[in-house]
């Protein structure tokens, strides 16, 4: 029934190495290794780099973001460069350029690289460049990393190091490892027989003229396999698409990774009847076969099977060409045959398996960055992608500055009466947790009994059992701001069109379909059990309030009564102070400062209400907006 793609064997062994050095006699020894320079390796070592720690970035290729001098063979990122949004908040603008990664240099945005929408892929390989150079990262190119595994610690030395080599003769040590390799080896599967007739996705021709009339079946249902059939389906006679499962749309699963509409072509001619079609069929049940320069595909019929009944056979024709899209799984091979690496279950069996703070299950002090820590919301959310990792990497970094160098999680400190303002300003223009919906969020922690606040940014959700022991910030009472669809919205299939998806009815913010602010208040950190018992399909265990914000058609939480009143009404319930002091305390400093007073202020004074102080509000989200 499924793809045939096993686990890779890993094998274990408990050989001893001895080693007669100390850190000092290894010449080549860094606190951090950083394996490979594509979009990752280079994000993560920004943040090494800006914290001076001993670091390198090695990289077997002589250029940075060298994924992307091959793929996508077609050239056409699926990752958008919106240049422009009304707002000029740097941080809001984020949310809608999913190429640039982090820095603190303005001219490393990739608005500044191309006006296309989906720009080319060599202008990326380019901007991957410069982001190396301008920034100074300490990148090593030329050095293809072998051999990785860690001796058992000397005692006498209590050393634990990571070993490797490169094809050089080179030899390296490190304290902690981030493997930021990639998921690139395309997975071929083995239980095809005649495959090797196919051309895979990483040779085929991207020349349309070399399908000329021609008959093409692409294996796969990907992007990838789309952007292929796209680019030749004026040039030949008809293609076919065979995979497994159903289509998946991106639109429907909210899920970047889904087939975009970029490269959906395919599915007009197909359902115009223009001969191009697509079929579900497990792979399993077929074998290629050649015969007079043709390649036929045959059925695998039980024997007690009248093949006669299959004379209607969907794939009965030759075709000319057999193309391979079946995606890509993690390279194993850079690790010596005694490191034990488990990979990831079902689905996820082509990512290494680690933990909620990057960690490897198997290996302490190893660490993965980028799409290879996609298992971790694998068809969710966007952290195999550019716009999603690059705040992963820096969530692990600050992981590692807490762990290893007793640095805090950075935060601030603030009166509770700034806690309504400073909510509003995060929802209006954070990115990592809009990108990284689901699965990093902002957390507040309830310090003096309410009377303080301190928000923690785009921590990884899954990980607040553990809040204080990888942040070094003491914590009990907490908000947890997630970003969410509504549940059963998103899937194959689901008519996301229907007329009653959205709703702009404040009460029936839970029911919220797109994108909106979900709040979680627990009067205690959960545990580690609660996180575990956690309701299927729930991103955080039951809290003890819980707030959505109704969904919004702008994006934009700012309206008084809609998205503000309600959210200080359950603030109110779970910092347990009445929240309309904020408003007050506004308003009184206006009345020292200015003339004339807002209306809204005046009427607070006279009601002693919690009136909405529109005039506040349409000041803070002025200032989002600049
Ligand atoms: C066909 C295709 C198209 C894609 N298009 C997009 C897109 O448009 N936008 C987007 O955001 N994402 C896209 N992705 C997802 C893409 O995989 C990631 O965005 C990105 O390439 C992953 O970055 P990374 O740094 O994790 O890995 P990579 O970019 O793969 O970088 C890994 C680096 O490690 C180096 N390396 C590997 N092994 C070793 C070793 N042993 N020693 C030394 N160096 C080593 C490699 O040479 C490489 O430079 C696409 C994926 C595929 C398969
Ligand atoms: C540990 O390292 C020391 C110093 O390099 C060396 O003398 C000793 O033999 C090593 N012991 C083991 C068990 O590897
Ligand atoms: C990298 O190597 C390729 C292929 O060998 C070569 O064409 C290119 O000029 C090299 N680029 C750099 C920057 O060294
Ligand atoms: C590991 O690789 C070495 C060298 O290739 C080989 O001699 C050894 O048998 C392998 N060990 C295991 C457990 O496969």
């Amino acid at each position: 029934m499924y793809w045939s793609v096993f686990p890779w064997p890993y094998l274990v062994t408990t050989v001893v190495f001895v080693f007669h050095f100390t850190t000092s006699s290894f010449p080549h020894h860094h606190d951090y290794c950083v394996i490979g320079a594509g979009p990752s390796g280079l994000q993560i070592g920004y943040f090494l780099h800006q914290k001076h720690r001993d670091y390198v970035i090695f990289e077997r290729n002589n250029v940075s973001g060298s994924f992307y001098v091959q793929y996508p063979r077609h050239r056409k990122l699926i990752s958008i460069n919106k240049r422009h949004t009304g707002s000029t908040n740097k941080e809001f603008n984020l949310r809608h350029d999913w190429n640039s990664l982090l820095s603190h240099d303005e001219s490393l945005l990739f608005k500044h690289y191309s006006k296309e929408m989906f720009p080319h892929a060599d202008t990326l390989v380019k901007y991957l460049q410069d982001f190396t150079t301008k920034l100074g990262l300490n990148v090593q190119y030329n050095t293809e990393v072998r051999d990785i595994h860690r001796p058992p610690a000397n005692h006498s030395t209590d050393q634990n190091l990571y070993h490797m080599n490169d094809l050089n003769g080179n030899h390296y040590t490190c304290s902690k490892l981030i493997v930021a390799t990639g998921i690139a080896e395309p997975n071929v599967p083995d239980i095809v027989p005649g495959i090797d007739y196919a051309v895979g996705y990483e040779d085929v021709s991207i020349n349309p003229d070399d399908f000329e009339g021609q008959s093409v079946l692409v294996l796969g249902r990907g992007n990838a396999a789309f952007e292929t059939a796209d680019a030749i389906y004026g040039s030949t006679n008809l293609i076919h698409m065979v995979s497994r499962s159903r289509i998946r749309l991106a639109w429907e699963t909210h899920y970047v990774g889904d087939l975009r509409a970029v490269n959906n072509g395919l599915l007009d001619t197909y359902q115009l009847k223009s001969q191009d079609a697509i079929l579900e069929a497990g792979l399993e049940e077929i074998h290629i076969v050649k015969r007079n320069n043709k390649l036929y595909v045959e059925f695998d019929t039980d024997d007690d099977v009248d093949d006669t009944l299959l004379d209607n056979f969907a794939l009965r024709q030759p075709y000319d060409k057999i193309i391979r899209c079946l995606g890509f799984k993690f390279d194993q091979t850079i690790f010596k045959n005694t490191t034990k690496l488990s990979m990831g279950l079902g689905r996820r069996r082509k990512y290494p398996k680690i933990g909620y703070n990057y960690e490897s299950v198997d290996n302490p002090d190893m660490f993965f960055a980028g799409t290879n820590t996609h298992s971790l919301d694998f068809r969710k959310s966007a952290g195999g992608f550019i716009h999603g990792f690059r705040y992963t990497a820096r969530s692990l970094h600050n992981l590692l500055e807490w762990r290893y160098h007793q640095v805090p999680w950075p935060s601030h400190t603030a009166p509770i009466t700034q806690l309504i303002n400073t909510i509003i300003k995060r929802l209006n223009e954070a990115s990592g947790t809009y990108q990284m919906f689901g699965v990093l969020g902002d957390v507040i922690i309830l310090k003096n009994n309410g009377v303080e606040f301190e928000i923690l940014e785009e921590f990884p959700v899954n990980l607040i059992h553990k809040l204080s022991e990888t942040t070094g910030h003491d914590a009990s009472r907490i908000i947890v701001i997630n970003m969410e669809y509504g549940k059963g919205f998103s899937g194959p299939g689901k008519d996301i069109f229907r007329p009653d998806r959205a709703t702009q009815e404040p009460s029936d913010a839970h029911v919220s379909n797109f994108l909106h602010p979900v709040l979680y208040y627990y009067n205690r950190l959960p545990t580690e059990e609660d996180m575990r018992r956690a309701t299927p399909g729930d991103v955080l265990p039951r809290p003890t309030l819980l707030h959505h914000i109704v969904e919004d058609f702008l994006a934009l939480w700012d309206a008084p009564n809609s998205h503000i009143l309600p959210l200080r009404r359950f603030l109110e319930g779970a910092v347990g102070k009445d929240l309309r002091e904020v408003f007050a305390e506004i308003c009184l400093g206006l009345a020292l400062t200015h003339e004339a007073l807002p209306h809204s202020c005046k009427e607070h004074f006279m009601q002693g209400q919690g009136l909405m102080p529109t005039y506040y509000l349409r000041r803070q989200v002025e200032m989002i907006q600049s």
